[in-house]
C-alpha cells in the first residue's frame, strides 16, 4: 500500500525539495504550511516539477485543532517535521517568539500524532546543536555544548524532548543539517529568503544579481587557513533525498520505540572564502566583497563525518559545491526575471 506522509513546513526551502524528492520515490503526500515565511507559489513550483497536484492546506502546527483534522482526514505512516523558524540573529532579537514556534509547535504534533496512534516522525534539526565541536569532523557522540542562539537551543531542547518520548512509543530519526545550500536543477523552486537573508549564499547570489551592493565576508582572522570560517555546504536536494532514505531506514526497524540522530553534511570542510572564489569561478560573475568584523555566535570550524549516515541510510551526497552554487545561481536570476 502507497504510504502517505505528512510533510509540515512543506512550503519551506527544504518541506519544498523533500516533497518532490517523496512523490519521486513514489509517497504519496500532504503538505500543511502557514505561508507566513514562505510563498503557495512554492508549492505551484513543486507542482510543475511533479507534474500532479498536491494535497496542501495552510495550517500552523501550534493549531492543535487544526492540525488534528487533518490526521482524521487521512491515514499517515510517517510525518517529517519541517516547521520551524530558522534564523539565528531573529532568534537572539525574539527568543520567546522562537521557543513558543519551534518547541510549542513540536509539542503540539507530539500530542496530536499520538492521539491519532501515529508513531514514525522524522525531524530537522542542525549542526547548530554542536556549537563549536572539540573535534572535526564532527560526528553523532559529539555533545551538545553552549548553543550559540536561541534557534539553536530550541533545536537541542527538541532533539532532548524526542529522546525522551519515545518511552511514548515514538520511533524517531533527526537529521543535523549541516549547510543546505542552492536549489532544484530545474530552478522551480529555491530559497525564498523573505526581507533580508540570514545566509551566505542567498546574499552571494543577490549580490551577484546586483540586488545588493557587496557581500560582506564576516572576519578572515579566524585559525583557518584562508582566515575564514569553514563549513559543510550540501545541495538542499542531497538534503531531501536523504529525508526519503531516512523514512525507509525508519520503516524497515522493527523496534517499537527508538531515537536516533544523523549529521547531515557531505564530510567536506569549505571556507567562506573558497565558496566565494568558487562561486566567481562556476558563474563568471562579479562579486564585489569586502572583508568585515566577525559575526557574533559564528562558530571558526564545523563540517559533518557522515559515516554513520552513509552506511545506515546506504546513501550519499552526489552534488557538488560547483553544483550547488550553479543551481542556486540559476534561481536567483529566475525570481530576478519574474
Ligand atoms: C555561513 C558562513 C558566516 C553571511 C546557520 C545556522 C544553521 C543553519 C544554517 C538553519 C559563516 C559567513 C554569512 C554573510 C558571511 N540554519 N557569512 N557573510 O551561520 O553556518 O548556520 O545557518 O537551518 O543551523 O546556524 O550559516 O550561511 O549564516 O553563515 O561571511 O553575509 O558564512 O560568518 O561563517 P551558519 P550562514
Amino acid at each position: 500500500m502507497q504510504q502517505h506522509i505528512l510533510v509540515t513546513g512543506g512550503a519551506g526551502y527544504i518541506g519544498a525539495h523533500t516533497l518532490v524528492e517523496l512523490i519521486n520515490a513514489g509517497y504519496r503526500v500532504t503538505a500543511i504550511d502557514t505561508l507566513e515565511r514562505s510563498e503557495f507559489r512554492i508549492i505551484e513550483g513543486v507542482e510543475r516539477i511533479i507534474s500532479k497536484k498536491i494535497d496542501f492546506h495552510q495550517i500552523d502546527c501550534l493549531d492543535a485543532v487544526a492540525l488534528n483534522s487533518v490526521f482524521e482526514r487521512n491515514t499517515f505512516s510517517s510525518v517529517i517535521h519541517f516547521a520551524a523558524y530558522k534564523s539565528v540573529n531573529e532568534s537572539v532579537e525574539k527568543p520567546l517568539r522562537y521557543y513558543k514556534n519551534n518547541v510549542g509547535s513540536l509539542m503540539t504534533l507530539l500530542e496530536v500524532m499520538k492521539r491519532n496512534k501515529i508513531r514514525d516522525l522524522i525531524f530537522s534539526s542542525s549542526c547548530t546543536v554542536y556549537g563549536q565541536p572539540d573535534q572535526i569532523p564532527v560526528d553523532e557522540s559529539a555533545p551538545f555544548k553552549k548553543a550559540e542562539s536561541p534557534y539553536g537551543q530550541t533545536k537541542q531542547i527538541c532533539e532532548q524532548i524526542l529522546e525522551n518520548v519515545i518511552s511514548e512509543g515514538f520511533r524517531i530519526v533527526s537529521l543535523r543539517y549541516f549547510n543546505p545550500i542552492g536549489a532544484h536543477p530545474s530552478a522551480e523552486i529555491g530559497e525564498l529568503p523573505i526581507g533580508s537573508p540570514n545566509n551566505l549564499v542567498p546574499y552571494v547570489t543577490q549580490t551577484a544579481a546586483g540586488v545588493r551592493e557587496k557581500l560582506v565576508v564576516f572576519g578572515n582572522d579566524y585559525d583557518t587557513p584562508d582566515g575564514s570560517c569553514i563549513r559543510d555546504f550540501i545541495h538542499v536536494s542531497d538534503v531531501a533525498i536523504a529525508h526519503v532514505k531516512a523514512l525507509e531506514f525508519l520503516i524497515n526497524r522493527t523496534e517499537a520505540s527508538l531515537f536516533d540522530a544523523f549529521n547531515l553534511g557531505t564530510g567536506v570542510g569549505v571556507s567562506v572564502l573558497e565558496l566565494v572564489n568558487k562561486f566567481i569561478q562556476v558563474t563568471g560573475m562579479k562579486l564585489p566583497y569586502i572583508i568585515g568584523p566577525r559575526r557574533p555566535g559564528d562558530v571558526e570550524k564545523v563540517f559533518a563525518n557522515p559515516q554513520r549516515i552513509n552506511q545506515a541510510f546506504g546513501w550519499r551526497t552526489k552534488y557538488t559545491l560547483e553544483e550547488s552554487l550553479l543551481h542556486a545561481w540559476n534561481w536567483e536570476k529566475k525570481i530576478r526575471n519574474r
